[in-house]
């Protein structure tokens, strides 16, 4: 079913409030608003109204198997949402929130079943973002909100990102500008014992652990058997893909440059298109063959890659290539709380696909990636 999309702005410095109140009605009435958070779009609906949490499933094209984070104003709300709140709650909401902390809790009665796929769990946490937060107060209802892309499409850091794979399917979109983190909210488990990260984000493990000492990080990236996805659903590796085949390059800048050269006249010759997602040192290295540059931002400055990333992602696709490959370069970087999360989405993206620059086969891996399988993505 298709809806007319309203997008009104709003200001995070300046809220219009009827906006905000007309969003705020259409929630109440059951209706899907995309609005900014501090972290990326969320598409939003009432958390307590089983119906209004079907659409956003059927909105996004999501398995119903994928649950949804729950929204709040403020932590003092979260009663509302959770049962038997484990204490460490209290200080990790005084720290981290608002922000972009993610809690799995368990699940108080009220809050549809369909939020959490079914499961006796919900995912919670406060927005920092001001749209987000006004809207929340002015609902007064939990808020459950995926991020407001098409399954499997990179997360959207724009209301123009929403509105192209959204528009049509959501009733409102508050444009608030551009997301400020750019990538998704770090999300701990707490049901389990010891607690458990499922996705890096915002929030670094280092911080993390000052509140949850046993905290356990699985090795990144946090990638698990389709089996087992069933328990951590955002783990799943095909999760953050745009539509080209993307491939990660490890290595020195010379390496990867000399691999690049070798393939591009190969795929070019073969009629593929071939995007390279790059940090701004290396965009001069490739002038002269036939590829679209795009540039991720300095190597060091994370927080700016971080906001761009997706972005970037999308610009690649709607240039239409078919092929493109990004540097795996902040793998075991750990000067940045966010370099690990940044890595955790390339790999996504990469479905899992990241090969040595300097490997005698690279060239043949990558001239395949479009009909093969790599050797080192099969181990996954
Ligand atoms: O930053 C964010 O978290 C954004 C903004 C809009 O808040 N939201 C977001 O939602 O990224 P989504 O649906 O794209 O990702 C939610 C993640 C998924 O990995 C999902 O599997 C996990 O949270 N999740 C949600 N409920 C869960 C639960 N009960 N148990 C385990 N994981 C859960
Ligand atoms: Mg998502």
């Amino acid at each position: 079913m298709t809806v007319v999309t309203e997008v009104f702005q709003v200001d995070p410095e300046n809220i219009d409030s009827a906006a905000i109140t007309a969003a705020a009605r259409a929630l109440v009435d059951g209706r899907l608003v995309a609005f900014p958070t501090e972290t990326v779009y969320g598409l939003g609906a009432n958390a307590l109204d089983p119906a209004a949490i079907d659409r956003i499933f059927a909105a996004k094209q999501r398995p119903f198997s994928d649950p949804l984070i729950v929204h709040l104003a403020n932590a003092e709300q979260i009663d509302q949402v959770a049962i038997n709140i484990p204490d460490v709650v209290t200080s990790l909401a005084a720290r981290f929130w608002p922000g972009p902390l993610t809690l799995v809790l368990h699940r108080a009665p009220a809050v549809a079943s369909n939020v959490a796929s079914g499961r006796n769990t919900v995912a919670v946490r406060v927005p920092a973002h001001p749209v987000a937060h006004a809207l929340l107060v002015a609902c007064a209802l939990p808020i459950a909100a995926p991020s407001a892309n098409l399954f499997s499409r990179p997360s959207p850091t724009t209301a123009q990102h929403v509105l192209d794979d959204l528009d049509g399917r959501v009733d409102i979109v508050l444009d608030g500008g551009t997301t400020t983190i750019g990538l998704e909210s770090t999300v701990v488990d707490l049901t389990a014992t010891p607690p458990r990260l499922l996705r890096p984000g915002g929030v670094g493990v280092e911080a993390l652990r000052q509140l949850l000492p046993d905290l356990i990080v699985p090795e990144t990236p946090l990638v698990v058997a389709e089996a087992e996805a069933v328990s951590s659903p955002g783990t799943l590796l095909k999760h953050y893909s745009p539509r080209a085949s993307v491939v990660l390059l490890r290595g020195d800048a010379e390496a990867a440059q000399r691999c690049i050269h070798a393939a591009a006249p190969v795929l070019h010759e073969r009629g593929l298109r071939l995007g390279l997602l790059l940090p701004d040192e290396e965009l001069n290295g490739y002038t002269d063959i036939p590829v679209k540059l795009v540039s991720l931002g300095p190597a060091h400055d994370l927080t700016v890659i971080g906001q761009r990333l997706f972005a970037r992602l999308r610009e690649l696709d709607s240039l239409n290539v078919d092929v493109i490959v990004a540097r795996a370069m902040w793998e075991r970087d750990e000067t940045s709380e966010l370099a690990i999360a940044i890595h955790d989405r390339l790999y996504r993206a990469a479905e899992g696909r990241i090969f040595d620059a300097d490997n005698p086969r690279v060239l043949e891996w990558l001239l395949n990636i479009t009909s093969a399988v790599s050797p080192e993505s099969t181990a996954y």
